[in-house]
């Protein structure tokens, strides 16, 4: 039987964290859930995120995928405990923030400020503050809600001018804050992330899809056979595949198919 990595998030924003797993498992065979019925995830409630994210996994499990990358922040910071819990005994579970956390506050010194870049709900949460408390309290952490953002990506919004102005008005935040890192804490980002550039080159932008590859590729439970596999990446999407398509296409390959499933 063929080995899957589930991968999961609401949109095209995960798809940066398959990129970086393709780089270190380029065999691997993985199968990719975009919620686009229910995204963006950023706004809706915590019960409602875990709903979501415990059908993706329901919809794995049926699959006999038995490792899942939870490639969102928002369903790591709110749902992960509990859907941990409830799977432990049929998926590994990789959460992002938690699985990176230690990597994203690396050599930075006490008093020095880190800002997240997040969505509503992760910013609420406090996961990041939580995680990074565990390793450094005297790091001090600035949420920045960033509603808006992924609506900027998954409608490809790019260029348009209140798009900028509303990216602009948070990278000033960051100036007055005098941060040294930003996190890029939601997986949408990394496709803003020239456009943050041109407003401020001179911060560091932490992409957590790299370390959070690594760190699977060393711990997930899979067969040898899986690292030299057939490389095959299937797509599933709650709503509009057409529309994936097109979100994904200026970063990502998608292959032929993209299958909607009904959730
Ligand atoms: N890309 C996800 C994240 O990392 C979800 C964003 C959303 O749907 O609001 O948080």
């Amino acid at each position: 039987m063929t080995d899957y990595i589930g991968v999961l998030d609401s949109g095209v924003g995960g798809l940066s964290v398959l990129s970086e797993l393709i780089n270190v498992m380029p065999k691997g065979n993985f199968l990719y859930f975009g919620d686009t019925k229910n995204m963006p995830y950023g706004t809706k409630t915590p019960d409602e995120i875990y709903s979501y994210t415990k059908n993706i996994l329901n919809f794995f499990v049926k699959k006999n995928v038995t490792n899942v990358v939870f490639a969102c922040n928002t369903t790591s910071a709110v749902a992960y405990d509990r859907l941990n819990e409830e799977f432990k005994d049929v998926v590994k579970i990789f959460p992002l923030i938690q699985t990176v956390i230690k990597s994203a506050i690396n050599d930075l010194k006490d008093n020095d400020t880190i800002a997240v870049f997040a969505t509503r709900a992760t910013v609420n949460s406090k996961k990041y503050e939580m995680e990074i408390e565990k390793y450094n309290s005297k790091v001090n952490v600035l949420g920045i809600d960033c509603s808006g953002f992924v609506e900027i990506v998954e409608k490809r919004l790019y260029q348009d001018e209140k798009s900028l102005e509303l990216i602009k008005s948070k990278m000033d935040i960051i100036k007055q804050s005098g941060a040294r890192r930003v996190v890029l804490g939601c997986t949408h980002y990394p496709y803003l992330l020239n456009i943050f550039k041109k407003f401020n080159s001179d911060i560091e932008y932490f992409n957590p899809a790299g370390c959070l590859s690594r760190i699977v590729k060393e711990n997930a439970n899979l067969s040898n056979d899986f690292y030299n596999g057939k490389g095959e990446v299937k797509f599933y999407v709650s709503k509009s595949p057409e529309e994936f398509r097109k979100s994904a296409e200026p970063f990502f390959n998608i292959g032929d198919e993209i299958i909607l499933v009904n959730q």
